[in-house]
């Protein structure tokens, strides 16, 4: 096996950068070198950013990880085959991709084309995309998504407002596309109720036992942009003090009594498939 004997001071052909623009070129051909040669492996005093990181049960190689960036390509929440070539090109030995959000049940959406994970169809139309990754050798999450209150009555089960932590709206100035791209005010969220909550939670823990079943091999919860866990953590949204409670609790809590929203979804992703 070949190592990559260019990374940091002994960088061959890449010069030192002395900007922030001549920096990110410096990363993206480095991450485009490691990309282009799977069989890579890192020296042990190469640079921080080529060293081993473990997530989890997984040994990164090395820790340019692709952010997760929504792509609004997959129609009818369905991932296409263009995917796979997609999360494959940019895929290397023991790298980190995590994935667009993939929206985790109807309720969720709120973007057009995104693609979900609560369908048997999406499993297995996601199948390929991550198999893809696997045989790069790269490490694949999915990044688990309920948009929140950003989203629009037209994603919505009969028209129903979308759900949040309480009924305040977006309120930054930005709009919402409808399934069919029109931009539109975002419109005030119905808050969930205490009761509702354990459904929410389900919604998260189903997704992950799905993706693990898609061959991801593991899962990240978005938890920014108004989705629906972020809108608990604001404070000025926190919508009633029993819902935050419960909801901060069964997210953050380490009891080990009581199953835990944040421990079920780590089980779920981590019961099913090995490697
Ligand atoms: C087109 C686009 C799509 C994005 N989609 C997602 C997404 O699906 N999930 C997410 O958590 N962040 C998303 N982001 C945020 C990026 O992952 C990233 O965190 C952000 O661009 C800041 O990274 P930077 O500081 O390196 O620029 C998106 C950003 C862009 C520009």
């Amino acid at each position: 096996m070949k190592q990559l004997q260019a990374a940091g001071p002994q960088m061959g052909s890449v010069k030192p950068a002395s900007s922030a623009r001549q920096i990110l070129v410096s990363i993206s051909a480095i991450a485009s070198r490691v990309a282009a040669n799977p069989g890579l492996t890192v020296k042990e005093d190469a640079a921080p950013l080529f060293t081993s990181f473990k997530i989890g049960k997984y040994e990164l190689q090395h820790r340019v990880i692709m952010a997760p960036l929504t792509r609004c390509r997959a129609p009818n929440n369905l991932p296409v085959p263009d995917m796979a070539t997609y999360y494959a090109q940019r895929a290397s030995l023991g790298g980190l991709i995590i994935s667009e959000g993939t929206v985790i049940s109807e309720q969720a959406r709120g973007y057009p084309n995104t693609p979900g994970i609560w369908t048997a169809e999406q499993v297995a139309a996601w199948q390929p995309v991550t198999q893809a990754v696997r045989d790069r050798g790269g490490v694949f999450f999915c990044q688990l998504w309920h948009v929140g209150r950003a989203s629009h009555p037209d994603y919505q089960l009969g028209g129903a407002a979308p759900v949040s932590a309480s009924a305040v709206p977006v309120g930054d100035g930005s709009v919402v596309f409808t399934p069919r791209s029109e931009a539109c005010p975002f419109p005030t969220p119905r808050a969930l109720q205490l009761d509702e909550i354990p459904g929410l939670v389900q919604q998260f823990v189903d997704a992950a036992r799905n993706a693990i079943a898609a061959g991801f091999h593991g899962v990240e919860m978005r938890p920014a942009a108004a989705a629906a866990v972020d809108a608990w953590c604001e404070r000025q949204h926190g919508g009633c003090a029993g819902c935050m409670l419960q909801t901060a609790t069964s997210l953050t809590n380490s009891g080990r009594t009581t199953p835990t929203s944040a421990r079920m979804l780590t089980e779920a992703a981590l019961q099913t498939r090995p490697g």
